[in-house]
């Protein structure tokens, strides 16, 4: 039995989609699971993971863990599947981590490399997937190209080789089902490197009418983004932002060496996603 964290999530919802295709049995863990639909055969739960008790009650004849990094929890999660006999804990973590800085820059890194920290010690196998940029991260656009031809936001040359989650779910999937990736990272990237104006740009493209990044002032974007997004969150995302003007996050072959596939283009999100733009 394998057990999806993050299961009604960007990347869990489509590990959980591709193991129950492939007839592994799935556990799909969720606050609340009734809100969502489940693929035939997958086993849905009812746990939080900031309150470790009920995971534990989830973790019955578990051997492999796909883990969403939860805020709150941490070290009694990881000991909770350690306890239960969990052989593997493959973590979504993220590209922000540096391997070679003692302290990690920033509460993303720092909350990931805690967790990963965590695993090492743990007994158990694990592999990091480090994933960069989500391509779903510009699924707010669409507000704007609804109504029409302009995107305002901050830092239009801000790259990132972005990643669509089919990908990251598909390692995912192969590192919890094949052998092979015991204790190894992989940083995912997408196949190229795209600033937000180039996002734009395809996106007009696909709609087939012009679509253009139009910079606006940090201040402004701070408080657009204020309501949704915690202040310290906010400000990694646009030191990262700031920082990739001139060291942007470079394109590897990770995907592709784990998954047996080339990663995803940004077009191809698009497209599949051209209704809601
Ligand atoms: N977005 C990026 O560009 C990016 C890049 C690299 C790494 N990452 C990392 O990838 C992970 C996923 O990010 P995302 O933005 O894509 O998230 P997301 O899809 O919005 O998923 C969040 C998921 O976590 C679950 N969840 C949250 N708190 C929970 C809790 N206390 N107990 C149980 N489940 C909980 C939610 O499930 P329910 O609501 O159903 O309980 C939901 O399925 C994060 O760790 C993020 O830091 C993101």
């Amino acid at each position: 039995m394998i057990l999806i964290t993050g299961a009604t999530g960007n990347v869990g919802r489509l590990v959980v989609e591709r193991l129950a295709d492939e007839g592994v049995p799935v556990r799909a863990l969720s606050r609340r699971p009734k809100q969502a639909q489940w693929p035939a055969g997958v086993e849905a739960v009812a746990a939080d993971l900031a309150d470790v008790a009920s995971v534990r009650a989830a973790l019955d004849g578990v051997e492999a863990v796909f883990l969403f990094a939860a805020q709150e929890a941490g070290a009694e999660l990881v000991a909770a599947f350690a306890d239960a006999g969990v052989r593997h804990v493959v973590l979504l973590s993220s590209n922000g981590i540096d391997d070679g800085a003692g302290i990690q820059d920033g509460p993303i890194a720092t909350h990931h490399a805690e967790y990963e920290r965590l695993l090492r010690a743990s007994g158990m196998a694990w592999t990091f997937l480090r994933p960069d940029t989500f391509m779903t991260n510009i699924q707010p656009w669409s507000y704007q190209t609804k109504y029409g031809d302009e995107i305002r936001g901050a830092y239009a040359e801000a790259a990132a080789p972005v990643i669509h989650p089919a990908d990251i779910a598909e390692a995912a999937v192969a590192a919890l089902t094949s052998g092979g990736h015991a204790n190894k990272i992989y940083r995912l990237t997408g196949p190229e490197l795209l600033t937000h104006a180039d996002q734009a740009r395809i996106i007009g493209e696909v709609l087939g009418r012009p679509v253009r990044y139009v910079e606006i002032d940090v201040e402004q974007q701070r408080e657009q983004m204020a309501a949704f997004v915690p202040a310290p969150i906010l400000a990694d995302i646009f030191k990262f932002w700031a920082r990739s003007l001139e060291h942007p996050h470079a394109v590897n072959q990770d995907v592709e060496t784990v998954t047996g596939q080339k990663a995803r283009d940004f077009r191809s999100w698009v497209e599949e996603h051209a209704d809601e733009f």
